[in-house]
Order: C-alpha cells, then sequence, then structure tokens
C-alpha cells in the first residue's frame, strides 16, 4: 500500500476520486448517516458511479463498493475495471483516514481482478491521505475464485 497527498496522484486517480467524492451527496444511508461513494474506471474510460443503498431491512442494503462494481458489470460486461475508488462522508465532512472496504467487498473486488485477468487499482480517500493499493488481491490473502470450486 502507499499512501498519497492529493497532489502526488495522477490526473487519472484525482479524476476517479473525484467521481467517488461527487458520490457520497447520492448515497441513500437514512439509517447509519454514513455516506460511501465509489467509482469504477474501465479500460474503456468509463467511469462507473456506486454509492451505499440502505434498507430498513438492514441486511438488503449494499455498500458502494459493489454497486459500483455490480452496476459496471451489468453495464459493461467486457470491459476490465482498472481502478476503484471509494470515498466516506459523515458528520458534514470526508474522513481524515480512508474507509476500509468490508469483507464482502474485498470478496467482489477479487471476484472483479480475476475475472478480467489483470490488476484493479484500490484508491481509498481520506482528507488527510488516500491509501493506494496496487492490486485488490493486496487487501485480501487466501482468496477464494472459480478454481477453488472444481476442488
Ligand atoms: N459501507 C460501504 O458502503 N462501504 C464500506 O466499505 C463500508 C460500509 C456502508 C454500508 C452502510 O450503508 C454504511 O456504510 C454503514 O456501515
Amino acid at each position: 500500500m502507499r499512501v498519497y497527498q492529493w497532489e502526488e496522484m495522477s490526473d487519472e486517480q484525482r479524476e476517479v476520486v473525484s467521481v467517488a467524492k461527487e458520490q457520497v451527496q447520492r448515497s441513500y444511508c437514512p439509517y447509519s448517516h454514513f455516506h460511501v461513494g465509489a467509482a469504477a474506471l474501465l479500460a474503456n474510460g468509463e467511469v462507473v458511479r456506486g454509492c451505499n443503498q440502505e434498507n430498513a431491512a438492514y441486511p438488503s442494503g449494499l455498500c458502494a463498493e459493489r454497486s459500483a462494481l455490480f452496476a459496471a458489470g451489468a453495464q459493461y460486461p467486457e470491459q476490465p475495471v482498472t481502478k476503484l475508488a471509494i470515498a466516506c462522508y459523515t458528520g458534514g465532512h470526508f474522513t481524515d483516514v480512508p474507509g476500509a472496504p468490508c469483507g464482502a467487498c474485498r470478496q467482489v473486488m477479487l471476484e472483479t481482478e480475476h475475472r478480467y485477468g489483470g490488476k484493479m487499482e484500490i484508491l481509498l480517500y481520506g482528507e488527510k491521505e488516500t491509501y493506494v493499493f496496487e492490486s485488490a488481491a493486496d487487501l485480501l490473502p487466501l482468496i477464494f475464485v472459480k478454481e477453488n470450486l472444481k476442488g
């Protein structure tokens, strides 16, 4: 993992993080009031947006990361996801420290990376610093993927 200041990131990294930051405004989080925005950059240059979607039946909601990755898979199934950015906002400001994706989102990130056969960079935005992981694999050791189902 590398820690970046805003000005140290590339234009492409800043663009995808900016979309994730915009997306916190669209978060539907009447229960937690914890807004999470996500943005997936595809190989064709498209940026697919996501944000957390909560539900009165709590487990029926979905995290921002998965909403972006599933939307990307639904709209552009042939396009590898090259970057995924996440930003968290609560109490009237972005969190100083980046949010850590939950285990289920890490598993979905790994499936996405594995599906397309290339690395997907993960950018976790925080007001003070942004954490950049070269690959989703850096967030989850000993992965469970398609091959494991073969026994
Ligand atoms: N959440 C995300 O969207 N992504 C994360 O990485 C962590 C948590 C959401 C789920 C729920 O809507 C709210 O944040 C509080 O847990």
